[in-house]
């Protein structure tokens, strides 16, 4: 998937189309098929919906966009579209709701993707047929944005895989193994960089548009931070250090009574953590994970350090010194391999610390895509120049100083919404997504001094 979508003839995009549509499908009957009726009606948290109405909810959202929409069909259900819109019912009511049941949703979503690949057999890609739908169908966009919901809605059900009790039922192999580092941290000499995006086609409104961001010089983390660092926080009394907390970080980690992050657990003085129903000791060199924006920030104090902005982030993942370019990706422009990043839940865990060197960005920061969402210091605002579009409710609303920003995208996000521009968001206290984080520090005068000296 790349901005050279625009040059495939109207067939070749079509074939691109369909392959999209049912890799996300297969997933999606993969994490649903993966359980019984009765877990696939149940909350398994109340933070999560029940995957049935993740499932119907995929399936109306299908409907009204490339149905409807798109397709100018006879709706197939208007009478669910209120049981499935996300704005009408919290997550936590979805369960009393009168839902679809497996069997009747399962017919529903195949029914709508029947009609989606008529739909799709008869759209008009050639610019000059275009009518007035032409921006939403122009290379495809309607269909991409389906299909990164999807793929997105697929990465929600993982985490409610996570939050399940119970015996396993999925299973994938490990990642690669890590290797030792060439240095802790890089240094990243700033300047002007193009951030965000004009041209990737199936870029959604939030990465729009490019332009241009001054980041000054500073230093990041070549990796995340891992089980082991994290850990050295846990057992020096972090958690109950409010030196190291803001004081709305502080005052949730007594609320919540939280001591370490989410699914650890500790026995006779030894560490173990809970995935996907498999329990394990924890593994020292793989990034932490599960912990909330407080807690990645209290460890960055307690380390000397602190997150990374948005802006930073993005220029250490993106920029390329050597030409003054933005990369599409930390390798390059060509979209991800199973050797550059640890996507599209090939495995189910975070890759060890170095397992990516074809990964680094040209600087040498490493493991920025995949693996984990990493928090960042940022608030989730609108790039300068943006645009609502195709609905308000995909970002305008959620604009502010209530959610922060992570990028990159975790073992569970496909590569299909993966970009190097894409932009997630939560509250701060969330933790049962996968998001783990690195630490950023300003760099000292005479660190920019040997840089300078060097170039
Ligand atoms: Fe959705």
């Amino acid at each position: 998937m790349n901005h050279q979508l625009s040059d495939l003839s109207p067939e070749g995009l079509r074939t691109f189309v369909g392959e999209q549509l049912e890799r996300s499908r297969a997933r999606t009957v993969q994490l649903t098929d993966a359980v019984d009726t009765d877990d696939l009606v149940k909350q398994h948290s109340k933070l999560m919906s029940p995957l049935v109405w993740d499932y119907a909810h995929i399936g109306n959202q299908e409907e009204l966009w490339l149905v409807r929409d798109v397709g100018g069909r006879e709706p197939l259900r208007q009478d669910i579209d209120e049981l499935y819109d996300a704005f009408q019912h919290p997550r936590a009511d979805r369960p009393s709701l009168p839902l679809l049941g497996p069997v009747e949703t399962r017919a529903y979503v195949t029914e709508v993707r029947d009609k989606v690949l008529d739909v799709l057999d008869h759209v008009k890609f050639d610019p000059e047929k275009l009518g007035a739908d032409r921006e939403l169908v122009h290379n495809a966009f309607a269909f991409g944005m389906i299909t990164q919901h999807e793929q997105q809605h697929d990465e929600t059900m993982l985490a409610t895989h996570q939050l399940r009790e119970g015996a396993p039922v999925l299973d994938a192999p490990p990642p690669p193994a890590g290797r030792p580092l060439p240095s802790p941290e890089v240094f990243v000499p700033g300047g002007v960089f193009e951030m965000g995006t004009s041209i990737e086609p199936w870029a959604l409104d939030n990465e729009r548009p490019a332009h241009g961001v001054h980041v000054k010089p500073f230093v990041i983390d070549t990796v995340p931070v891992t089980n082991g660092d994290y850990l050295r926080f846990v057992l020096g009394g972090g958690y109950q250090d409010p030196q190291w907390w803001s004081e709305a970080g502080w005052a949730h980690v007594q609320k919540a009574s939280l001591v370490a992050p989410r699914f650890w657990s500790q026995v006779d003085g030894e560490w173990w953590r809970l995935r996907f129903g498999h329990r394990e000791q924890l593994p020292l060199d793989e990034p932490v994970m599960h912990v909330c924006f407080y807690e990645a920030e209290a460890y960055a104090k307690w380390a000397g350090k602190r997150l990374p902005s948005e802006e930073e982030w993005e220029f250490a993942a993106r920029f390329d010194p050597s030409s003054g370019r933005t990369r599409r990706f930390p390798w390059g422009d060509e979209s991800p391999g199973p050797q550059h990043a640890n996507l599209g839940q090939r495995h189910l865990r975070p890759a060890p610390v170095g397992a990516y060197p074809a990964g680094a960005s040209p600087l040498g920061v490493e493991q920025l895509i995949g693996d984990l969402w990493e928090w960042t210091s940022s608030d989730f605002r609108p790039y300068p120049g943006f645009r609502a579009w195709p609905y308000d409710e995909y970002s305008l609303v959620f604009f502010g100083p209530d959610y922060k920003v992570l990028r990159g995208g975790s073992f569970g996000t496909d590569e299909v919404v993966a970009r190097g521009t894409f932009r997630n968001w939560d509250y701060p206290i969330r933790r049962q997504i996968f998001a783990g984080f690195r630490c950023a520090r300003d760099a000292r005068p005479e660190e920019v001094h040997a840089e300078e000296l060097h170039a």
